[in-house]
């Protein structure tokens, strides 16, 4: 990735005494009372933080919360919450700042947190005009916000148009150096797994996977809509049938380049949607009409888990089936800990997928775990972000 790197700008000894603005991604999720039930987001973005304080520079930091309404704050759009956690983390008192777009006080050695930068008038649709007073804050702009980077707001592409200096901080160039390894320069087999409810929402990322994946494992709805393109009966259960000749086409795909789409032998069955409805076992082609295949057979979990565990990478994205719901959670589980046990770089992003990982407590065997929802999705779809666009291009300038 051909950008500047914060990291390089402070070991040079640029950064000291020098107003450095990082975005990161703050957005985590909150309880009905404000409280913050998950802070991965956080943790994550410490080390920005801390590399800016340890060059010496006057610090700030931004995130949006939410999407709240431009230029009406309420007091559940601030990110107070999050500045007490980081100030925790970090050991140290963050001040938040709100109205901050014309000016901030800030010295070197200081750190401030500069409110939900959402609020701010012309964000979401990046106004030139805030574009310009974003960037007369700061000497150095630090994108670090890597779940924020397929947007082009004022925080995430206009500061780094016209900042003196815009360059990517850690968090965002692990996870795309991450990313690009598992996918340009894989070790192989490269096993994916792109599991989830609809085709449509991830029609694109299979078509781009199916060009360059050794095995494309669906799972969840998208299973069911190529099981129905393999021929199979599938009873009620959810799928798209609109879309089997797309299913149809990234089987083709995939078949034409010696690879496969594994398709499963048996499944998990019950009549209703619910945590107790009745599991039933079958074989793929034993479906009833009145079935809703809600996970992958214990067959299918095994098959998959061998190819998993003789993988050289693997991308995850989705769990399988219903595992929320513990009948029919094991092919999820037994993916997870297939995952876990194999050599493979495994590589994982997704909010279900997080779930998934924290359900199975299997954090610390994944090789990499994103913390992009659909920014992560994004860069599966093969496209180019907004982020690495303008910071490509402000390197080369
Ligand atoms: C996310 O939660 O995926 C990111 O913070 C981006 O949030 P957004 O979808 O509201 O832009």
């Amino acid at each position: 990735m051909n950008v500047l790197r914060f990291s390089d700008l402070c070991a040079s000894g640029k950064a000291r005494g020098q107003r450095v603005f990082i975005r990161a991604d703050l957005n985590v999720p909150q309880d009905d009372h404000g409280a913050i039930t998950e802070d991965t987001r956080i943790r994550a973005s410490v080390p920005c933080i801390q590399m800016a304080l340890d060059a010496g520079a006057a610090v700030m930091v931004t995130s949006h919360l939410g999407r709240p309404t431009e230029g009406e704050f309420k007091p559940a759009d601030s990110l107070s919450p999050v500045a007490k956690r980081l100030g925790e983390l970090l050991g140290r008192e963050v001040p938040l700042v709100s109205n901050w777009v014309d000016g901030v006080q800030v010295a070197p050695g200081q750190l401030v947190m500069l409110e939900n930068c959402r609020v701010n008038k012309g964000e979401k649709k990046n106004a030139p005009e805030l574009a310009h007073k974003l960037a007369a804050l700061c000497d150095i702009f630090v994108h670090d916000a890597f779940g924020t980077a397929h947007r082009a707001e004022g925080t995430t592409y206009g500061i780094a148009q016209f900042a003196p200096i815009a360059c990517a901080g850690p968090l965002l160039a692990a996870e795309i150096d991450a990313i690009s390894q598992a996918l340009a320069n894989p070790k192989r087999p490269l096993a994916a797994i792109v599991a989830g409810s609809k085709v449509s929402t991830k029609l694109t990322i299979l078509k781009s996977l199916a060009s360059n994946v050794d095995q494309l494992i669906v799972g969840g709805g998208i299973a069911n809509t190529f099981m129905l393109a393999a021929g199979l009966k599938i009873g009620k259960s959810l799928a798209e049938p609109d879309l089997l000749a797309e299913a149809k086409a990234v089987i083709e795909i995939m078949k034409a380049r010696g690879a496969e789409v594994p398709i499963p032998t048996d499944v998990v069955c019950a009549k209703t949607f619910a945590a107790d409805a009745v599991a039933t076992v079958k074989k793929a082609t034993e479906v009833a009409d009145d079935d809703l295949i809600l996970d992958i057979g214990p067959e299918t979990a095994a098959k998959l888990a061998a190819q998993l565990k003789a993988a050289g990478t693997i991308v995850w994205n989705g769990p399988v089936g219903v595992f929320e719901f513990a009948a029919f959670e094991n092919g999820t589980k037994v993916i997870a800990h297939a995952i876990a046990e194999s050599s493979a770089f495994s590589i994982a992003g997704g909010g279900d997928t997080l779930a998934a990982i924290a359900k199975y407590g299997i954090e610390k065997q994944v090789g990499y775990i994103s913390t992009g929802g659909g920014a992560f999705l994004e860069v599966l779809e093969g496209k180019t972000l907004p982020a690495f666009e303008i910071l490509t291009r402000r390197a080369a300038a």
